[in-house]
């Protein structure tokens, strides 16, 4: 039990630690528990980015908008290094969907922001359609 609160730990800290730095650039593959957490980090956001459209914080939006996409670009970069060209343009959607959500945001576009955000939603569908498998203990990784 102790061990898997540190290892949960270090995961987030590992993760932040990938998030924060290097936009745009294009950095090495995440493991399997760091892509875990991402998709954690994934849909925390996506609640934070309902909100801030609705309270129409467009500031915040627009650094949501960010965020997503350097996320997106770690998804993008996990599924590169496994060759899963469908999986990787899904993530190319979600980085192009989140550029447009910054946009928008930045010209305080009610309507934009939540046309990007239902583009960056309809990328999750149709990926774990395809590559998450359910499990006694939640999801992981469809084996191929
Ligand atoms: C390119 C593929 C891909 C995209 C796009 C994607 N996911 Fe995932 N996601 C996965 C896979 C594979 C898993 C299963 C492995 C795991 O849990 O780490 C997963 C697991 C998850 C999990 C953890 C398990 C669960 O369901 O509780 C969450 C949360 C999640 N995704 C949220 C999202 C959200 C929100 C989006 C869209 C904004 C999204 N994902 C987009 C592939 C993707």
């Amino acid at each position: 039990m102790r061990l898997r609160v540190t290892i949960a730990v270090a995961t987030i800290t590992a993760a932040a630690g990938l998030l924060a730095p290097g936009l745009g650039a294009r950095q090495a593959a995440i493991s399997e528990i760091e892509f875990d957490a991402l998709m954690k980090e994934l849909r925390l956001t996506l609640g934070d980015v309902e909100q801030h459209i609705d309270s129409r914080y467009w500031p915040e939006t627009a650094d949501d908008g960010d965020r997503l996409a350097a996320m997106f670009e770690q998804v993008q970069a996990f599924w590169d290094a496994r060759d899963v060209e469908e999986a990787a343009k899904l993530a190319a959607a979600g980085i192009t969907a989140s550029g447009a959500l910054s946009l928008a945001a930045s010209r305080n576009e009610l309507d934009g922001t939540r046309e990007a955000l239902s583009e960056i939603r309809g990328t999750c569908g149709p990926c774990h359609q395809s590559y998450r498998e359910e499990t006694d203990d939640g999801y992981r990784i469809k084996p191929r």
